[in-house]
């Protein structure tokens, strides 16, 4: 089943203190975005990708899409303030297809086996997400006093991709803008107006860049994926 996919790719990097987009590093002697990209570029189910990118990273990001034959982007959208910002103006951009994903730049190890799961469930109940099972114990805490165990068998670490109907995702998004709403993923601001979103079991590589040592794990999944 076609879709498109946003690809929010205009944050600051902040937390990965590489004094620039983290997105723009290179592991495997390849750009972060771009390893991202060509999951999509490849997928003939991808119709149009939908890129949110900051003003003074557009000459460089060009120049890789060209560098890397990366064919599919439809648009290029500006930034905002918060990633949520990002995405809306991107999902401006999109129309035609009936399944949008969005996904983070940041999360280069997706792959294409976990992406038409999420599709057709989007289709099916308007909206999914990829997650796995958390594998630690997690406490709510008043200060650095616990309060409460959460029982670990009903939590789920959230990633992206998160699928969702087109108006979905649009409505979604006008509505949070409307009421000053700021959510950490898209999901959330579906949920918040009572709409089901569905749980598709997403794999522990996926993991989002964000600090230095994420680098080193990202190294060596590149390293174990080119030995298989
Ligand atoms: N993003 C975006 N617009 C923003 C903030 C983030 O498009 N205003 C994108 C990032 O480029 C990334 C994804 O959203 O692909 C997830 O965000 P995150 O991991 O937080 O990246 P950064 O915001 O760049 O990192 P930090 O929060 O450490 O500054
Ligand atoms: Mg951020």
């Amino acid at each position: 089943m076609n879709y498109q996919v946003i690809l929010p790719a205009a944050g600051q990097g902040k937390r990965m203190g590489a004094g620039k987009n983290k997105l723009l590093l290179e592991i495997g002697n390849v750009p972060v975005f771009i390893h991202t990209l060509r999951v999509f570029e490849s997928d003939p189910e991808c119709t149009g990708i939908y890129l949110a990118i900051n003003p003074q990273d557009e000459e460089e990001i060009r120049i890789l899409l060209k560098e890397h034959q990366i064919t599919k982007v439809a648009a290029m959208a500006e930034g905002g303030q918060e990633r949520q910002h990002s995405v809306y103006n991107a999902a401006k951009a999109a129309s035609g297809e009936q399944v949008v994903l969005v996904h983070d730049a940041a999360r280069p190890f997706i792959t294409r086996d976990l992406l038409q799961p999420l599709v057709k469930a989007a289709w099916e109940k308007g909206a999914a997400v990829l997650a796995v099972p958390l594998k630690d114990t997690v406490k709510k805490a008043d200060g650095n006093l616990i309060t409460e165990t959460l029982e670990r068998s009903c939590l789920w670490a959230v990633q992206t991709p998160q699928a969702f109907r087109v108006s979905s995702l649009l409505e979604a998004h006008r509505k949070a803008e409307e009421d000053g709403f700021l959510g950490t993923d898209d999901a959330s601001l579906v949920e918040r107006l009572g709409n089901e979103v569905v749980i598709v079991q997403g794999s522990y590589d996926n993991i989002k860049l964000t600090t230095p040592e994420d680098i080193y794990f990202a190294e060596a999944i590149i390293k174990k994926r080119s030995h298989i």
